[in-house]
């Protein structure tokens, strides 16, 4: 599909069809589209949780209480829901894990050349960590960019989103014990295809014009 016929025609969903279901094939795609994003040092400091169970679901929606039960139906209503969590720490034992994974996959002629990468990668993640203080605002940018490139993805599939920060992560991080695996949950994506009564789906978009953003240098 175009690019820009699938931006266009892309929106946040409010009201998911229940019935409608991703396929098999597409969540598959879904998959590879999460694994495809780049990242700075290609540090790839996410991890995700994907609910197609109506338990699940469920589990997710334990989330959307109180003020945020404006989100509650478009969890328990999709097709699936997508957990999007950061890494809490980037130590050596990632960095060397990075390392030997790009090293499986054949990114390097030789060890002089991993070795550099790796040492790249350290400086720039210590960079964050004890220069500039903010790892952990440096992860969330990277998996954001994850959250960009995902829904411009999906869109092309034609497959209905919603991201979602209004939900308390912290419901999430407990029920799925995120800290003891060493994540933190930020925004859930939930994912199908919408409903007739999507009042959202009708309106037109809202956006800044492009001379109010973009600057010609
Ligand atoms: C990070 C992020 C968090 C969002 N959180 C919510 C949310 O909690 N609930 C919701 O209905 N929409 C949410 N949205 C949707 C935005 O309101 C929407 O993207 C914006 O109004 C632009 O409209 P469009 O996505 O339909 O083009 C979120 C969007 C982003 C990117």
């Amino acid at each position: 599909m175009d690019i820009l016929k699938a931006l266009n025609r892309r929106y946040s969903t409010k009201v998911f069809d229940s019935r409608k279901q991703i396929s098999a094939e597409d969540i598959e795609k879904i998959e590879s589209i999460l694994n495809l994003s780049p990242s700075s040092t290609n540090v790839q400091p996410w991890h995700f949780l994907i609910a197609e169970s109506d338990y699940a679901k469920e589990k997710i929606a334990k989330a959307s209480k109180g003020f945020f039960s404006f989100n509650e139906k478009k969890i328990l209503d999709s097709s699936i829901s997508i957990i999007f969590c950061s890494k809490i720490d980037i130590d050596s034992q990632y960095l060397e894990h990075l390392s030997e994974n790009e090293f499986n996959d054949k990114r390097y002629l030789n060890t002089e050349a991993k070795e550099k990468t790796h040492k790249a990668r350290e400086t720039f993640v210590n960079f964050h960590k004890n220069e500039f203080n903010d790892l952990s605002s440096w992860v969330q940018k990277q998996l954001y960019l994850n959250l960009g490139f995902f829904l411009a993805s999906v869109a092309a599939l034609e497959i209905d989103a919603v991201p979602m920060e209004g939900l308390d992560m912290s419901v999430l991080d407990k029920e799925f014990n995120l800290a003891e695996k060493g994540f933190k949950a930020n925004v859930v994506v939930s994912l199908g295809y919408h409903s007739n009564d999507d009042y959202n789906s009708n309106l037109p978009k809202s956006r800044l014009s492009k001379n109010e953003i973009i600057e010609k240098l």
